[in-house]
């Protein structure tokens, strides 16, 4: 079966086996046949964070359960749920629509529902813990649905325990969040401060935000549809302050930011370019031309042209900055 319509990357990677789940019923089914409960799984969103190899031996489960709905509120929040296969940003849209605020930094983030929580999913000064609640998953190892609450995702820096202890295990089916009704404008990134300025917007409401983000993004980000890519690749690494200051003393350009631990986030796509990096090629794979942090498929890169260019971007980085480079879409 082929996968190159389901990875934004457009890897041409085939899979053993497929399946697209659009009822909970289809996951206790699997669950039930010894044969297929035994192969590995890879289960799909969007696509969007994933490097395929070519041949996929496992059973992939392409997620399609729908449904979005209110679910109740209180004084201060309005509580609201997604289906794991819904669309991230239609999502984001429809809560904007129902008069809800809390999510529009998220606009125009690529995948699913789903997959969301998997990587903390975060953008423009929030991440999604900022407003998740809990969800729902299919556990493999009992065939129930269990609920999971916020404290045991273990939410960090594009990381949860979806990437750790659940990565087998739990099949994400419904994801719950808290939106605030005393809502406030977001706007700690010079980004989005910026584009409000100039447009002369001084109390912006949350779709004002969501606008200006999505115009952000087009300009700085690729559109899969036209060029095969998985957003950033690298995470932004984390370094001591001494780390970070002996470095700034050599390039005063350095971007960092503080983080409450004291130590450093660094701008992965300024090390990246600094290295000569932006716009160049390796194979079929390249670094994007306006966004050094981004790799893309100039057209039929396999997944080891991919990982053949991380790897000498990673090496070139390291060899100027001594700073290790952590990839960040999931490898399958
Ligand atoms: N920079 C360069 N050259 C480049 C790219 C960036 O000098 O080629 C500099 C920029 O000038 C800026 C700084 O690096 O000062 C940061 O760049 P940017 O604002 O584009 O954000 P980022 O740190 O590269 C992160 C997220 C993005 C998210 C943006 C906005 C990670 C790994 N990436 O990128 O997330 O949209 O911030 O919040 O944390 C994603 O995860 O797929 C993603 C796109």
């Amino acid at each position: 079966y082929s996968l190159q319509s389901l990875n934004t990357f457009g890897i041409a990677a085939r899979a053993r086996q497929f399946l697209r789940i659009e009822q909970l019923t289809q996951l206790q089914a699997i669950f039930a046949d010894a044969q297929l409960k035994a192969l590995p799984r890879l289960v799909l969103g969007g696509g969007s964070n994933l490097v395929l190899s070519d041949q996929v031996d496992a059973l992939v489960l392409q997620m399609g359960l729908k449904g979005r709905q209110i679910l109740d509120e209180d004084e201060d929040y309005v509580y609201v749920q997604a289906a794991a296969g819904e669309n991230w940003h239609e999502f984001v849209l429809w809560t904007l629509e129902q008069g809800l605020g809390g999510m529009e930094n998220l606009s125009l983030i690529p995948g699913t529902v789903g997959a969301a929580p998997i990587q903390n999913i975060g953008a423009y000064g929030m991440e999604i813990q900022d407003v998740f609640t809990g969800l729902t998953a299919f556990d493999f190892t009992s065939g129930e649905l269990v609920d999971i609450d916020k404290a045991t995702c273990a939410f960090a820096y594009r990381d949860s325990i979806f990437k750790r202890e659940y990565k087998d295990r739990m099949v994400i089916v419904n994801v719950r969040f808290a939106l605030p009704k005393r809502w406030q404008a977001r706007l700690a990134y010079v980004d989005v401060a910026q584009y409000l300025r100039q447009h002369q917007i001084d109390s912006p409401t949350p779709k004002d935000i969501s606008a200006a983000i999505i115009e952000i993004r087009q300009a700085k980000l690729p559109d899969p549809a036209n060029i095969g890519n998985a957003g950033s690749f690298f995470k932004n690494p984390i370094v001591p302050a001494a780390q970070r200051d002996s470095l700034l003393a050599v390039y005063p350009t350095l971007v960092s930011y503080r983080q409450d631990s004291g130590d450093y986030k660094l701008a992965a796509g300024w090390l990246i370019d600094q290295c000569g990096w932006k716009g160049r090629q390796l194979g079929r794979a390249g670094v994007y031309e306006k966004q050094a942090l981004v790799l893309v498929n100039h057209g039929g890169a396999t997944g080891a042209e991919v990982r053949a260019l991380a790897q000498a971007v990673s090496a070139d980085v390291y060899a100027r900055f001594a700073v290790k480079l952590e990839v960040e879409p999931v490898f399958f």
